[in-house]
C-alpha cells in the first residue's frame, strides 16, 4: 500500500491535490475491536472518490469473517458489479506457458451476485445426514448491465471479441438467463464478435490458445477462479490489478490486488507490490486520468523489462515512482 501511495504521488499533476483518508481496517482491528467493517467507516468511505484497498486476512482469523464482513461487504454495499480484471503479458514477463504468447484480454467478472449472495444455509447440522445449500443468485438485470459493459469494453478495443463463460450445460437456469440475454444484448453491439466457453473448457484455452481472449465476461465465481489462472498465465499473481467498478458513480469504485495478504512473509520487505501499483493506474484511469493511469503502466512495463536479482518492496516502489515521475 505505501509503493502505491508513493506511486499514486508521482503520477498525479502538480495542481492536483490528493487527500487520502487511512482506514485501518482487517485482521488487527478485528481483533482489536471484533469489528470487521462498522457502518460508519462504510458512510466515511461513501464520502471519496475512490477506495484503493490494500490485500487483507490472515490465518488468525477464521476463514470467511474478513472475507465477508470486509471485502465482500464492500462490494455489496457500493454496488461494485463490475469487477475488471486485466490479463495481460507484459513484454520481458515470463509466462510459465511455453513459446510466448501474446496474452492481453480483460475479464469483466460479475461482481454482486452469483454463488457471492451468502444464499443457503445447512440442515441437520453435525449429523450424517447433514445438508448444505449454496443458491446461486441471478438476476436479468443484474446480468444485463455486467453483459452490456462487457459488450462497451470489447466494442472500444481493437479486436472486439466477447467471450461468455458459464456452464450452462449442467448450470441450466442461471445458464439459460446468462446465455439468452448475452444474445439479446448483442445485438446492439454487431461490430463485437461473440463466442461462448463452458467454463472448464475455458480453463484449457486460458493455458493452451490464451490469445484467442479478449473481453470475457462471466460470473463471479467462475470469474474468480478464472482470474487466478489468468494471474498465473501472466506472470504471476504479484502482478494481477483489479477494479470493482460501480459505472453510475453513485458510490466510490475500488481498486485492489487481486493476491491476498500473503501472511507468510508480512513484514519482510519482499512482496512485490506490482499489482497494487496497477490497481493505482485503474484507479486514475476510472477517476479520468489517463495520461497519468498510462504513465503508470509504462513505468511498470519499464520495469518488467529489467528486472534481474532481487529488489525490496520499498525498492520496487521507488524505481517505479522514479519512472513515473521522470
Ligand atoms: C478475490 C478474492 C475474494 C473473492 C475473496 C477473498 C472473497 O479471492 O478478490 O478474488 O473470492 O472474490
Ligand atoms: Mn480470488
Amino acid at each position: 500500500m505505501a509503493e502505491g501511495l508513493k506511486v499514486l504521488g508521482a503520477a498525479l499533476p502538480a495542481d492536483v491535490k490528493l487527500e487520502t483518508t487511512e482506514f485501518d481496517l482487517g485482521a488487527r482491528r478485528y481483533h482489536r475491536t471484533g469489528e470487521t467493517l462498522p457502518d460508519s467507516v462504510l458512510a466515511e468511505l461513501k464520502a471519496h472518490d475512490a477506495i484503493l484497498l490494500g490485500a487483507i486476512g490472515d490465518p488468525s482469523v477464521p476463514s470467511g469473517v474478513l472475507e465477508r464482513g470486509l471485502l465482500l461487504k464492500l462490494r455489496f454495499a457500493f454496488d461494485h458489479h463490475i469487477n475488471l480484471r486485466p490479463g495481460r503479458l507484459f513484454p520481458g514477463v515470463r509466462s510459465p506457458l511455453a513459446g510466448d504468447p501474446k496474452i492481453d484480454f480483460v475479464v469483466v467478472r460479475e461482481g454482486t451476485e452469483g454463488p457471492y449472495v451468502g444464499n443457503g444455509g445447512t440442515l441437520r447440522t453435525g449429523t450424517e445426514h447433514e445438508v448444505a445449500t449454496e443458491v446461486s443468485l441471478n438476476t436479468a438485470y443484474g446480468i444485463e448491465r455486467v453483459v452490456r459493459d462487457a459488450y462497451r469494453r470489447a466494442q472500444a478495443r481493437p479486436r472486439k471479441k466477447l467471450t461468455l463463460v458459464h456452464k450452462n450445460n449442467v448450470l441450466v437456469h442461471a445458464g439459460h438467463l446468462w446465455t439468452r440475454i448475452f444474445e439479446q444484448v448483442g445485438r446492439e453491439f454487431p461490430e463485437v464478435t461473440t463466442d461462448y466457453l463452458h467454463v472448464d473448457a475455458a480453463t484449457i484455452f486460458f493455458v493452451t490458445q490464451p490469445e484467442r481472449f479478449d473481453v470475457i465476461v462471466t460470473d463471479n465465481l467462475f470469474g474468480d477462479i478464472l482470474t487466478d489462472l489468468a494471474a498465473a498465465v501472466t506472470g504471476g499473481i504479484g502482478l494481477a490489478a483489479s477494479g470493482n467498478i460501480n459505472p453510475s458513480g453513485a458510490f466510490p469504485s475500488m481498486f485492489e490486488p487481486v493476491h491476498g495478504s500473503a501472511p507468510d512473509i508480512a513484514g519482510q520487505g519482499k512482496a512485490d507490490p506490482t499489482a497494487t501499483v496497477l490497481s493505482v493506474a485503474m484507479l486514475l484511469d476510472h477517476l479520468g486520468y489517463h495520461a497519468e493511469a498510462a504513465r503508470i503502466e509504462d513505468a511498470v512495463a519499464a520495469d518488467l523489462t529489467g528486472r534481474t536479482g532481487t529488489r525490496t518492496t520499498t525498492q520496487v516502489g521507488d524505481a517505479l515512482a522514479a519512472r513515473v515521475s521522470a
